[in-house]
């Protein structure tokens, strides 16, 4: 009898070894460290690229962050985002104003050459996003590697991305379809403290909105003239507007008080501040005494890795691409 325990033990510890090597083998999704052995100089690598190219276009911060929302919330966070051809992703509207392609590029290039055919195009999306939120002065995150490639990419898919125009319901409902909550949905669209929106995309606000023959009232009207005289009506719809007024370059928590103060760029922003749902998170994230407070720095990395982990290909699915703009 007493044989059997170090038996049992050996079995034990050889059914532990094989769950293990399954577990990797198929993969479990994304993990803090997956390129700590097989590419250790893979974040340093993205890190690096993403730092010099904002320093010479700060608008690469804005561009890349962006890209990484319109990868996940199409095709889950697989890189088809960055796939060319006549009727890809990168082709649909929505996708038309991206920008920092060429640094996604870059940095693939220096990791082909450090480690060939290991870090997917994918993660150094996820990668470049938060480094994007370090650069212009916001609080890191720890994100998970591990996502693979993914093998298509259609522009008929980004129907599902949020419109600038979109009521908070359908945001919510967009957000809940990805696993991602309403107060996901308040922290992430925090994102628009950085960047600028096209005059095309908000001026119908500013003149006859909903068939008025005025303003949409909802805008402040000290802000009113600002944007007026930055797209004029009838104007250059390609002028471009800081969505976080008075601190466009720096990723802090004004946008939050610009949407209370009724200065909020896009439709789909002011409406987080008008319906009272939203309007509650926006406070939270602005401290107002009373309620229970949230962190934007903190609560806007949960959210990120939360929303990285859309619809994530692992194991054996899709596949490291050679270059991050056509399939192998
Ligand atoms: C309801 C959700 C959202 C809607 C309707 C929305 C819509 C838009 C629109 C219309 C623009 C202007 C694009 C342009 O003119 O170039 C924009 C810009 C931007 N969005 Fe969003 N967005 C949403 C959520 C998010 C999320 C979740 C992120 C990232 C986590 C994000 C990051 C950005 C950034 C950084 C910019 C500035 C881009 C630049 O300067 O190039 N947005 N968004
Ligand atoms: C637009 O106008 C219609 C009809 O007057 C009204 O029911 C609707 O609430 C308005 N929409 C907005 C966003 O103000
Ligand atoms: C922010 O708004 C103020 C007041 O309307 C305006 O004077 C200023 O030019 C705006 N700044 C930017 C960068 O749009």
């Amino acid at each position: 009898m007493m044989q059997t325990f170090p038996n049992n033990k050996g079995l034990i510890i050889i059914f532990i070894l094989l769950a293990t090597f399954i577990t990797l083998a198929i993969g479990q999704g994304t993990r803090v460290g997956f390129y700590q052995t097989s590419c250790p100089r893979a974040e340093t690598i993205v890190r690096s690229v993403v730092q010099s190219a904002v320093n010479s276009n700060a608008a690469v911060a804005p561009g890349l962050l962006r890209m990484f929302f319109h990868d996940c919330f199409v095709n889950g966070c697989d890189a088809s985002i960055l796939i060319d051809g006549s009727s890809s992703e990168k082709t649909a509207a929505p996708n038309s104003l991206l920008r920092g392609f060429e640094v996604i590029d870059a940095a693939k290039t220096q990791l082909e050459t450090a480690c060939p055919g290991v870090v997917s195009c994918a993660d150094i999306l996820a990668l470049a996003a938060r480094d994007s939120v370090v650069q212009t002065g916001g609080t890191g995150w720890s994100v998970p590697l591990g996502r693979r490639d993914g093998l298509v990419s259609r522009a008929a898919d980004t129907a599902n991305l949020p419109a600038f125009n979109d009521p908070v319901s359908v945001q919510i409902r967009k957000f809940t379809d990805k696993g991602l909550n309403t107060q996901d949905l308040v922290a992430l669209s925090g994102a628009h403290t950085l960047g600028t929106a096209a005059c095309t995309l908000f001026s119908y606000r500013l003149y006859n909105f909903n068939s008025t023959n005025g303003p949409d009232p909802s805008i402040d009207p000290a802000f009113l003239p600002t944007l007026q005289n930055l797209c004029p009506n009838g104007g250059d719809g390609t002028v471009r507007v800081d969505l976080d007024n008075g601190s466009g370059g720096r990723f802090d928590n004004s946008y939050y008080a610009n949407l209370r103060n009724r200065r909020g760029v896009l439709e789909s922003d002011a409406a987080l501040w008008n319906d009272p749902t939203t309007q509650r998170f926006v406070q939270r994230f602005l401290g107002v005494r009373g309620l229970l407070g949230l962190t934007f720095n903190v609560e806007f990395g949960r959210s990120m890795v939360r929303m990285g982990n859309i619809e994530v290909k692992s194991g054996t699915q899709g596949e490291i691409r050679r270059v991050c703009t056509a399939i192998n």
